[in-house]
């Protein structure tokens, strides 16, 4: 651990009302132990490439609902290394603070007694039930380089983009998905390996068609919101429009009798041929009149900041104004230096605390923010 402790003790002017302020990492990925103390302000971290920037990202997206911003196995955040001899196998744990109140957030993996392995999630010393719980005290969006290709790309990846946008607005919609998916691989265990009842079948299906339309409608009024966002948006990082794509069903019944009549298709292909499992996002730039497919790879990057900025104001208008942390993984690397001032002017205009992460400070330095040099896993923050 190396940070020095005369930073960063006052919350200053461009301190963000919901921030962490103080961050410690222990065993987690290349970080045997680590710390830093912010001052809410947007956050530089700046250093050689595998300094351990993208894993201080990665740890601070652990501490909101889910896997994380790599979408990684949670063993794999062990560090590697001796192993720990007592406690936990790794552990992230903040401080936030949020409109003027602190909170204790925390959130590792420990073994149990068995061998297995269990996620633990504390709040205010209290034990969570679930990472879901998180989703109350801190929202974020990130954007990562694995996110660039996203238009060009698979549409389970979209869909993933997609349902972290609507948990954003519908913390329920995680619910429903989990709902959703656990009878969906039970039916098709039924159609497979049987036996075939049709009672239990029809069970099936119901809880598909019930859960499923509400995870389209969720969706559908998140698209309506951001669309209405992104038809605002003027300036470098475009307007886009963003629709659902494939087969919509109007209600439970009609869901539940598509799924009734490709049973047999289903049992063939060993698949589930209809449902909201298989919905993708179109995303097409408003001015270019093209599909996001269609654009360059700096036009596409430009949609995706977009499509955050967006989701950030939203978020921010639907909470009272506590726009949510931002973590942007080597953001400043592909955009020229009118888009770069563009978005750090967004930035501060949202109030938002952006963890920002790059080799080269000197793509920051028209950014308000706490610079730290990130090296060999310490950090040092850099005076302005
Ligand atoms: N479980 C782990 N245990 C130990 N080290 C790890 C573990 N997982 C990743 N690392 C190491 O952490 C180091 C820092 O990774 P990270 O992705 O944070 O680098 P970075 O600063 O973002 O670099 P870049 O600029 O290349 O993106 C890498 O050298 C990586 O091999
Ligand atoms: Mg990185």
């Amino acid at each position: 651990m190396a940070f020095a402790p005369d930073i960063a003790q006052n919350r200053g002017a461009l301190a963000s009302p919901l921030a962490v302020t103080q961050l410690r990492l222990s065993n987690f990925r290349s970080y045997v132990s680590g710390a830093l103390m912010l001052s809410g302000a947007p956050v530089v971290l700046a250093g050689p490439n595998g300094a351990g920037k993208t894993n201080i990202l990665d740890a601070i997206s652990l501490l909101s609902p889910g896997r994380g911003l790599r979408g990684a196995k949670l063993s794999e955040h062990v560090h590697k290394g001796p192993a720990p001899s007592e406690g936990a196998l790794w552990a992230v744990a903040a401080t936030v603070t949020r409109g003027g109140t602190d909170y204790e957030i925390g959130t590792g993996l420990t073994l149990s007694a068995n061998g297995g392995e269990k996620r633990h999630v504390r709040l205010n010393g209290v034990e969570a039930k679930s990472s879901a719980d998180l989703g109350d005290v801190v929202q974020m969006i990130w954007l990562t380089p694995a996110m660039d290709r996203i238009f060009i790309e698979s549409a389970g990846g979209r869909r993933r983009f997609l349902d972290r946008l609507v948990l954003g607005f519908e913390p329920s919609h995680a619910r429903a998905s989990t709902r959703y998916e656990t009878a969906m691989r039970e039916r098709a265990r039924l159609l497979k390996y049987g036996p075939r009842d049709p009672t239990w079948l029809d069970g099936l299906e119901n809880e598909m068609g019930e859960a499923g339309i509400e995870i389209a409608r969720a969706r559908a009024t998140t698209l309506e919101r951001l669309n209405r966002a992104l038809s605002e948006r003027q300036g470098v990082f475009p307007s886009a429009a963003l629709a659902l794509t494939g087969e919509m069903f109007d209600d439970a019944q009609t869901l539940r009798n598509a799924l009734a009549a490709t049973r047999l298709r289903d049992a063939e292909t060993g698949r589930t041929l209809v449902g909201p499992h298989l919905t993708d996002l179109n995303a097409r730039h408003t001015a270019k009149r093209a599909d996001a497919r269609d654009c360059s790879t700096g036009e596409q990057k430009a949609l995706l900041i977009s499509i955050m900025l967006a989701d950030a104001r939203e978020l921010a208008r639907a909470r009272g104004g506590l726009a949510p942390l931002l973590l942007l993984d080597e953001i400043a690397a592909h955009l020229d230096t009118m888009r770069r001032t563009a978005l750090f002017a967004e930035i501060s205009a949202l109030g938002a605390q952006a963890w920002m992460t790059g080799t080269d400070l000197s793509l920051f330095d028209e950014v308000e923010a706490q610079i730290f040099a990130v090296e060999d896993g310490c950090f040092r923050e850099v005076p302005r």
